[in-house]
């Protein structure tokens, strides 16, 4: 495919074209699963819908540790296991050692090569991935209703700030230059992060919150929730950056989906639905990502903790006020998404954000002088970076920990 085919390929329908072609009047679950696991990195599976598939290791490991009350003990265990070439702690319980010694394998799909290309492209392109995967993603996944309604009644919605300095370890993880070389955490976070999963199935059901808002959900977490938030992190990066006219490389496009699919796998999503080209990639976030949005009172009430957290934590002189901070997340994610987090139109800033952001970054590329770049934009990029830092400095404080209750009350 030639360079301009690939980015169209990649941009049409984008996030934005794939949430405007939303779905909104025939509910997911109305919808057959069509994506082939022809396009997966397994080349082959029985196309079962993910709807109805979960993590059938994890699940009844944690289930089991949570009923014989063996979490505090595992969490302190693992507190210290922070490296991908650590050896598990002693004294975890048998069946745990045993799973998480399969579970922090790499696929033997996973390559070196594309693996270091992916990091010094993370690296290089840390600041648009940072925003995107933080402020987009988090606004994507408030607008998704079963996201936000798990995370709002689990342990972790009580706490926003804690939760999401946890969930940045994972995103900061994955964009380090040593992700998943020995000395790198990334292996670490993603089993850490498929043991919360199998716990918050266990524990979600038994909150009436959750039972009462989330109709015919029964488990959640399902496989393709799990992919569906995947795609709202590097499959909308990759089509926001192409929007915006960052010169990525088929070489680096290919190593940067590589490292995302080694982590799905790690996170536990199956091999034959972990999308092993970015056509095929398009093609499930097409199919699956808009049908999956819409508003919730929870994820209105998220959006504005977490946008209010934005605002406090890029401090004056040059911090993010609340409306410039609602301003970047409508810009990030669109109108349809921002109207469902009831993100606040800001007639001044709305316009100079749109404008400013573009060129700041076609600046940061070489693509054009200085003198083009407004004022607002040096004030969202140093937001950003403060953004970043405050979540990075968080994140040394904190440890992804098994949550063994649902959000009290
Ligand atoms: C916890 C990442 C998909 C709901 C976490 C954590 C990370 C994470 C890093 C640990 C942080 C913490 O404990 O607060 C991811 C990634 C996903 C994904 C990378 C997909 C690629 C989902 C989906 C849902 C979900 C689809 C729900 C539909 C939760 C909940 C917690 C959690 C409820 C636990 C919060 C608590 O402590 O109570 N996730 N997640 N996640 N995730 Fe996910």
């Amino acid at each position: 495919m030639d360079e301009l085919s690939r980015r169209k390929m990649l941009i049409s329908g984008g996030v934005l074209g794939a949430l405007g072609a939303l779905g909104m009047s025939s509910p997911a679950q109305a919808q057959p699963w069509t994506w082939s696991p022809r396009g997966s990195v397994a080349g082959t599976g029985a196309g079962v819908d993910p709807r109805w598939v979960w993590d059938e290791e994890a699940d009844p490991l944690l289930a089991s540790l949570l009923d014989r009350g063996a979490v505090p003990e595992v969490n302190r265990l693992l507190w210290d296991w922070t490296r991908n070439d650590q050896e598990l702690p002693a004294g975890l319980p048998g069946d745990l050692r045993a799973f998480m010694d399969e579970a922090r394998q790499l696929p033997p799909w996973a390559d070196r090569t594309k693996l270091e290309i992916a990091a010094e492209f993370n690296k290089g392109r840390g600041l648009y991935l940072n925003l995107l995967n933080g402020v987009g993603g988090g606004m994507l996944s408030t607008a998704i209703p079963e996201e936000a309604r798990s995370v709002y009644y689990s342990q972790g919605g009580a706490d926003m700030e804690d939760r999401v300095a946890k969930t940045s370890m994972l995103g900061f993880a994955v964009g380090a230059l040593n992700a998943l070389r020995p000395d790198g955490s990334l292996v670490v976070e993603s089993v850490k992060t498929r043991l919360v999963h199998a716990a918050v199935r266990h524990l979600l059901p038994k909150s009436p919150g959750w039972s009462h808002t989330s109709g015919d959900e029964k488990i959640p977490i399902s496989q393709e929730d799990m992919l569906v938030t995947w795609h709202t992190l590097p499959t909308f990066a990759m089509r926001r950056m192409l929007d915006w006219e960052v010169p990525i490389t088929p070489v680096e496009a290919e190593a940067y989906l590589h490292v995302w699919q080694v982590t799905a796998h790690l996170l536990g999503i199956r091999e034959e639905y972990v999308p092993a080209t970015w056509k095929a990639a398009c093609a499930q976030s097409d199919q699956i990502l808009g049908r999956a949005m819409g508003p919730t009172p929870e994820g209105v009430e998220l959006t504005d903790i977490l946008l209010n957290q934005l605002a406090e934590q890029t401090s004056p002189p040059v911090g993010l006020t609340r409306p410039l901070c609602n301003a970047l997340a409508r810009y990030l994610v669109g109108d349809q998404v921002a109207d469902w987090d009831a993100i606040p139109r800001e007639p001044i800033w709305d316009p100079l954000v749109a404008e400013a952001w573009p060129l700041l970054v076609k600046f940061r590329e070489g693509l054009i002088p200085l003198p083009a770049v407004p004022e607002a934009a040096w004030t969202l990029d140093e937001a950003a970076r403060q953004y970043i830092l405050f979540y990075l400095t968080k994140g040394k404080e904190t440890k992804i920990e098994i949550p063994v209750l649902n959000r009290p009350g």
